[in-house]
């Protein structure tokens, strides 16, 4: 590894706290798995494509997935990304995940939790969780693609948005992009969004979800 690579694989917050890799994250980084090369995505015959954003930083991630039809395993999970390296390292070990001992069932894979893939890595930064989900996503939207495109319409899970806060339009999915970018309180929640302050009756459901997504995706 280069004298550049050992540096830049260290990141720090705001705070001047360093974000340290574990030597698995840097090999899945340096050496990412099943990336598809750039170009190479218009001759790919996918089963299915699921493409989505971060809102917690606005990077994108694009999926490919091929599927055997009969046992429903994932034969091939390719990828790009536009994300950070937390992002390329975490979705480089979901495929991996995902295609090792000849393939997954699609119904296993859509169980996988970004904490399933972080256990993997050997952890992450809590600032750079979010970069997990982003793959996580990606590989749901995919399959719901591979449904869609195979006319199992039943099986699409959808994940719609709750308004939480009426006056200000608030969402559950806010709430979880909260927590996500290390909101753990009400408190850390409102500083961002000023949920709840003019609705006060809205609070108890705002406390049980964020109970609800940092459980998810802490463990706590
Ligand atoms: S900071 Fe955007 S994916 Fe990691």
């Amino acid at each position: 590894m280069s004298k550049i690579q050992k540096q830049t694989i260290h990141g720090r917050d705001g705070s001047g706290t360093a974000w340290l890799y574990s030597d698995i994250v840097k090999e899945h980084f340096f050496n990412p798995k099943n990336l598809l090369i750039n170009g190479q995505e218009e001759n790919y015959q996918a089963d299915g494509m699921g493409r989505v954003g971060s809102p917690a930083c606005g990077d994108e991630m694009v999926i490919w997935i091929k599927v055997d039809k009969k046992t429903e395993k994932i034969k091939e999970c390719k990828w790009q990304t536009f994300g950070c390296g937390s992002a390329i390292a975490s979705t480089s070990m979901l495929s991996v995940m995902v295609t090792e001992k000849g393939g997954m069932t699609l119904e296993k894979a859509l169980k996988i939790k970004p904490q399933d893939i972080m256990k993997r890595l050997g952890g992450l930064p809590v600032r750079k969780i979010h970069c997990s989900v982003l793959g996580d996503k990606a590989l749901r939207a995919a399959i719901n693609d591979y449904f869609r495109s195979t006319g199992q319409h039943s099986r699409i899970i959808t994940e719609g948005a709750k308004i939480v806060d009426e006056k200000l339009k608030i969402t559950d999915h806010d709430i979880e992009e909260a927590v996500l970018e290390g909101a753990k309180t009400l408190v850390d929640v409102q500083k961002r969004l000023k949920v709840g302050v003019a609705t006060p009756e809205a609070i108890p459901e705002i406390e049980q979800l964020i109970r609800f997504y940092s459980e998810k995706y802490y463990g706590t």
